[in-house]
């Protein structure tokens, strides 16, 4: 049996926490469920090490918050594990999956409440670390007139200009219009829900307003005032709320190797 109760280590005052007192492959009671799901909700990212699991083991845990969610374009599917991703970049990437900022697959109708990631292999000579930034703190560091006049608007989403180059161009992926202003269903707190990589346009606006608002909108949210960043070790996992949250893969080791998997929570659709 499992222990019943978890360490909650913060890692900055605004965001993210290291969970200990925690064996995944063991299984987690629902007492240790509702520590760790109440840890996401205040820390917007926690973080597990020495996590030594199997993808049945990976899945298993993410299916306590939640029905998986199965990618429609993934960069490197995994075979058998339509739910599972793989994380990966060697000598011979072009691009890597998750650089630059964003929150997974806004371009879904419903996009992912959270997302699991758990690496097997890091660089050896240090790099690859992810960044994550709060979009409540985001939204709340900007003036009055500026949140008054962004709640209400939405964005349109699209991944094709993303499109990893190795994906089936006979499926299309999908296009969701959301909210630029998202109310977190569980914590009722407003958060920021722009991205560099799925958004494309504020609807109502002329492109160059449009463009210009979503630049002013990317510099903020991606300030390091509001952002954790964590080292990851061989073993280790993240598990961040999209909902409000945006994070941010560094390549900054290419040719090294780093490796994982990365199992995906349904979310719903987002107001
Ligand atoms: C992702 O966006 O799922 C990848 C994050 C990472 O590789 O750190």
């Amino acid at each position: 049996m499992s222990l019943q109760s978890i360490e909650v280590r913060k890692l900055t005052p605004t965001i993210g926490a290291e969970i200990s007192g925690v064996d995944i492959a063991a299984g987690i009671s629902n007492s240790q469920f509702e520590q760790i799901h109440q840890a996401l909700l205040d820390n917007l990212v926690i973080f597990f090490r020495d996590q030594d699991i199997t993808l049945d083991q990976h899945k298993d845990f993410g299916r306590h918050f939640g029905k998986l969610h199965v990618h429609p374009q993934p960069s490197v599917p995994v075979e058998g594990h339509p739910d599972v991703i793989a994380v990966k970049a060697d000598e011979n990437s072009t691009r890597v999956s998750g650089q630059y900022w964003h929150s997974d697959v806004t371009c879904d109708l419903e996009p992912p409440m959270g997302s699991i990631l758990h690496l097997l292999e890091v660089p050896e000579n240090g790099g690859g670390d992810t960044l994550f930034g709060n979009m409540y703190a985001a939204y709340e560091a900007l003036s009055e007139p500026m949140r008054k006049f962004l709640d209400g608007l939405t964005a349109h989403h699209d991944g094709e200009h993303f499109r990893p180059r190795t994906s089936d161009t006979s499926k299309e992926f999908p296009r969701a219009e959301h909210p630029v202003v998202r109310t977190h269903p569980e914590t009722g707190r407003k958060a920021l829900f722009v991205n560099r990589i799925f958004t494309t346009e504020i609807v109502g606006f002329s492109k160059e307003e449009s463009d210009a608002l979503l630049e002013m909108l990317y510099r903020h949210i991606e300030k390091p005032a509001w952002q954790c960043r964590f080292k990851w070790e061989p073993n280790s996992i993240a598990f961040w709320d999209n909902r409000s949250v945006l994070h941010n893969a560094m390549w900054d080791y290419f040719p090294q190797r780093r490796f994982g998997y990365r199992v995906t929570v349904c979310g719903d659709k987002p107001y």
